[in-house]
């Protein structure tokens, strides 16, 4: 069921929307989406679908989650991408932060190109990606259950994730 959390507009948002079929991904959008709120912005935590992508062109950030599907996103991330063409022509999505996250079965899974592979479509938008400096470079990875050490740099990278936010739209809050 997508949640959203208590809405303040004079906060900058961040859309969290992910994909999980048996609740790892999801798990992982939680603990960004807390650590996210924690820290100054406002989180709004939806699975990928109509009412994520209504939200998007409003927001000031995207946190995108998928589990790895054969080393690359699941069906439905992709078809949250491939219907976010609607904001590509008119340059709706160009200067907001975005990042990606991860669930996969097993090391050398997969996990690394399914971010990459999130990456390239929010690239094209023209949004600023945030990487990590430690821990999984081009977002949080989890293999299966999330434990507390991937909860843990889930909540690091709400935190930094945030502040890119906040500097990226400081004029407009
Ligand atoms: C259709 C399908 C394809 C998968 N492909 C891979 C894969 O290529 N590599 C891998 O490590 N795990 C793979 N998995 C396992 C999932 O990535 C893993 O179980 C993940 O934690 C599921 O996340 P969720 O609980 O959010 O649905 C696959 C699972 C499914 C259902």
């Amino acid at each position: 069921m997508p949640r959203m959390m208590t809405l303040d507009l004079n906060l900058p948002q961040v859309l969290i929307a992910y994909h999980s079929h048996g609740g790892n991904t999801r798990k992982m959008a939680e603990a960004l989406a807390q650590a996210v709120s924690d820290t100054g912005c406002e989180a709004i935590l939806e699975t990928v679908g109509e009412s994520a992508m209504e939200k998007l062109p409003s927001v000031d950030g995207l946190l995108l989650g998928s589990p790895c599907y054969f080393g690359s996103m699941a069906t439905p991330v992709k078809q949250f991408l491939d219907d976010s063409i609607k904001f590509f022509g008119k340059g709706m999505l160009v200067g907001k932060a975005a990042g990606v996250f991860c669930s996969t079965g097993n090391i050398g899974g997969g996990g690394e190109t399914t971010l990459i592979s999130m990456t390239l479509g929010l690239m094209i938008h023209g949004m600023v990606i945030q990487g990590i400096k430690s821990g999984g470079h081009f977002g949080p990875l989890a293999i299966g259950e999330p434990d507390e050490r991937v909860l843990a740099e889930c909540r690091d990278y709400g935190e930094q994730f945030s502040g890119l936010v906040k500097t990226l739209f400081a004029d407009l809050y």
